[in-house]
């Protein structure tokens, strides 16, 4: 009697992971990065050098990849039903979008450009200089867009026309839409953003005296952005929330705790530009300036303001009804996730004096959160 053989049984599959793997790039995994020192490797889809970065707190839906392109080089043409936006770390060169009816857009970037590619509209990058390499940071949803569909052939091989995600024509000139919907909730809409060290950002001193922002919807997507600025010599209040928004330093010096309620300890990471991590699933955490300078940080995700894709995201942008401020801003005592300075581990003000002191900045603090 012949014995039928079954195949393997299929399960618990990541075909993302599967994806990273076969990309052949070095795979970068900690709990922050430091972008300008990601070992990369050469990526044959791109035709430039690329790696891949996982960090302890990226969450389900999205990943960061860093992209090279050498002196005169320019990246091959790409197409894909993934979303990303992208940051410049430094270079200068640009981007051409090919639309289905043969429309064309171009735009010339530098350091601390941002941009959306809409989504699967065709593009290629375009390193502008014949001497310096042009380093950039994507934030996608590939996680999540590979894992539904598990079909690398229609993510990357799709032609559908997404008429809507292409937006006004000054989108790509630096120019757009500025919305005032309330502290911390004012946004821009536009697709290119020329210099994110020098966009106006508006008062959200909810987070902190100083404390200022301003949010990013971008080719009418699903990628979250917003802009963050702390005032020197100075901290925000501790909140939490979702796993996966990328927290990328741009400009000051400091660092950040991390923690869990309990925790005895903080986890603690020292960034400068071009440092990344994303705090893990409602993690705790707070940001320190120890500068005599301001310091912007770029925050990057999943779910949109405009789309949120989550209720709990959802709750967090319009608020639950009550007409309290949103959650990220809400003191925990009243059902939100901040702490407010008065509610703070009293280590916490002890430790950032004690890095002051290091670094010879004067307090803009003479106790939590009371300025100078
Ligand atoms: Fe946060």
């Amino acid at each position: 009697m012949a014995i039928e053989t079954k195949p393997q049984p299929r399960y618990g599959l990541d075909p993302y992971m599967d994806w990273a793997t076969n990309e052949g790039i070095p795979i970068a995994e900690a709990i922050s990065l430091d972008l300008f020192a990601v070992p990369l490797g050469d990526w044959a889809r791109y035709g430039a050098r690329g790696a891949i970065c996982h960090y302890a707190g990226r969450g389900d839906y999205c990943n960061q990849m860093v992209l090279e392109l050498g002196p005169g080089k320019s990246t091959l043409p790409q197409q894909h039903l993934f979303e990303q936006v992208i940051f410049v770390l430094e270079g200068r060169g640009s981007t051409q979008l090919e639309f289905a009816d043969g429309r064309k857009r171009s735009f010339e970037w530098g350091p601390r450009s941002f941009f959306a590619i809409p989504l699967n509209a065709k593009y290629r990058h375009f390193n502008g200089s014949g001497s310096q390499r042009a380093l950039m940071v994507m934030t996608t949803n590939l996680p999540q867009i590979i894992n539904i569909f598990h079909n690398e052939q229609f993510v990357f091989n799709t032609k559908f026309s997404f008429e809507d995600r292409v937006g006004k024509e000054e989108y790509y000139a630096g120019e757009g839409d500025l919305y005032m919907i309330r502290q911390g909730n004012n946004f821009w809409e536009t697709n290119f953003v020329p210099d994110m060290g020098a966009i106006p950002l508006t008062s959200y001193d909810d987070r902190g005296p100083g404390s200022s922002n301003i949010k990013f919807v971008l080719a009418d997507g699903i990628m979250y952005a917003h802009m963050s600025e702390v005032a020197p010599a100075t901290y925000k209040k501790g909140h939490r929330h979702r796993a996966g928004v990328n927290v990328m330093t741009l400009s000051g010096g400091g660092y950040s705790l991390l923690w869990y309620e309990g925790d005895t300890d903080f986890t603690r990471v020292d960034w400068k530009y071009g440092t990344v991590f994303p705090p893990l699933e409602n993690q705790f955490h707070q940001h320190f300036v120890t500068s005599n300078e301001p310091s912007r940080y770029l925050a990057t995700s999943v779910g949109s303001f405009r789309y949120p894709l989550t209720l709990s995201n959802k709750i967090n942008v319009m608020g639950d009804g009550s007409g309290k401020r949103q959650g990220s801003s809400l003191s925990v005592k009243l059902g939100g996730s901040q702490i407010e300075y008065e509610d703070q581990d009293p280590r916490i003000h002890e430790i950032w004096l004690e890095e002051m002191r290091k670094t010879g900045a004067k307090p803009g603090f003479s106790a939590p959160g009371v300025p100078c």
